[in-house]
């Protein structure tokens, strides 16, 4: 649970752009840019876990990426601890790099396999100048912490199950004593079996250690039970952020209403109650991102002034923000509170917004 100590937040994001150049021709010319992160504002406190959603390519490793700075951001800035991180150079965040880690979705591709286990997550302590003699307790007091016995010390990668390699990643990142971890996609590669195995893990270290993590995931259901708050990105796009429980009873974006959908419930009476939203086609290039919301061409409420308007994140309280033209599963009340501009306003919107397919279990506010 988010337990800030009133110093305002450990890591702020204030529209962050990260655009890849596409060059070509012998001069290298730019011809176009990958629009991977586009203006994306959020902040995550001291001891939170905020889950960050979206399908493949939405630009959720790329947000991660260049929040721990290992890419530098177009434009916007990222803070940590109150400080502008965004454009030090690598001996200015050397220190820095201490304080913020990242677990990889590929524990096989992640881990050198001619390197030993001791040697691998003693790699960050030696680098940071930790001494011989003190690298090898360290290292399996770690290989303890993660659930992993000291004597796999010198043992090779490939002697280990996907589970214990990632667990070996949690070590490494665990080396230098962390304040943020950003794991990407932790236990996508891993069997459904000990995936929860490994989400309890890490909830375990996150309230020994007082941890805060940024959490990556594609779907819904991985994250709800670990994450505090959960942020939906799209196409580069912040589309909605909101305490977890929040988003699951009241998803307001349509993307995250249809994200949702896809998560299974253990209860079958709800389960078949529930529609299934197929999304269909996939996310859009981000080199040419679609105009105004750029969900529309897959959205099912879409109108005229989708196409035209781009839809700001706007707060409808409770801390819960969305970006959409028709709102789902807000009150009229809410939605004049909600007021933000007369071009922008959720309530300006088409009368006419309906689901494409009549069978939808929450129809946007206009058409209520
Ligand atoms: N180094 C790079 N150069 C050019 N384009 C890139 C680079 N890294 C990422 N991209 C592009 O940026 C977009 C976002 O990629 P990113 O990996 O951040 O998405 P993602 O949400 O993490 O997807 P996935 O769920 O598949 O991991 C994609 O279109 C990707 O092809
Ligand atoms: S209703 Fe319009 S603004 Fe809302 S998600 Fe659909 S296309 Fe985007
Ligand atoms: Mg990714």
């Amino acid at each position: 649970m988010s337990e800030g100590d009133g110093g305002g937040p450990l890591v702020e994001v204030r529209n962050v752009k990260k655009y890849f150049p596409i060059r070509k021709g012998i001069l290298g010319r730019e011809v176009a840019a990958v629009h991977a992160v586009d203006d994306v504002t959020f902040a995550v406190d001291e001891g939170e876990t905020l889950g960050l959603v979206g399908e493949s390519g939405c630009g959720k490793s790329t947000l991660g990426r260049t929040i721990v700075r290992l890419l530098e951001p177009t434009e916007g800035t990222v803070s940590f601890e109150g400080r502008d991180i965004s454009r030090l150079g690598p001996r200015a965040m050397r220190p820095l790099r201490r304080e913020m880690q990242m677990i990889f979705q590929d524990p096989y591709a992640s881990l050198n396999p001619r390197k030993r286990v001791g040697s691998i997550i003693g790699m960050p302590l030696k680098i940071h100048g930790v001494e011989k003699s003190q690298r090898k307790a360290r290292v399996q007091e770690l290989l303890a912490t993660v659930g992993l016995s000291p004597e796999h010390y010198n043992r090779f990668p490939h002697e280990f199950s996907g589970g214990q390699r990632q667990r070996i990643g949690v070590a490494r990142a665990l080396a230098l004593n962390p304040k943020l971890i950003v794991a990407d996609e932790p236990v996508s590669a891993l069997d459904v079996s000990i995936q929860s195995q490994m989400l309890n893990l890490l909830d375990d270290l996150q309230r020994e250690l007082k941890l805060t993590y940024i959490f990556i995931a594609h779907d819904l259901g991985v994250v709800r039970h670990v994450s505090d708050r959960i942020a939906v990105m799209y196409l580069g796009k912040l589309v909605e952020l909101s305490p977890a429980e929040d988003l699951y009873e009241r998803p307001i974006m349509p993307y995250t209403e249809a994200l949702l959908s896809a998560v299974p419930i253990p209860d079958p009476d709800l389960s078949h109650a529930r529609e299934r939203i197929v999304l269909e086609g996939d996310v859009p290039s981000p080199i040419n991102p679609p105009s105004g919301c750029r969900f529309h061409p897959r959205c099912r409420y879409m109108t005229e002034i989708c196409k035209e308007v781009e839809p700001p994140l706007v707060d409808y309280g409770r801390s819960h923000y969305a970006a959409c033209h028709h709102p789902l599963n807000v009150d009229r009340e809410t939605l004049e509170r909600a007021k933000v501009s007369s071009r922008h306003t959720p309530a300006a919107a088409d009368e006419s917004a309906k689901p494409r397919d009549s069978s939808g279990r929450s129809d946007p506010v206009p058409g209520r």
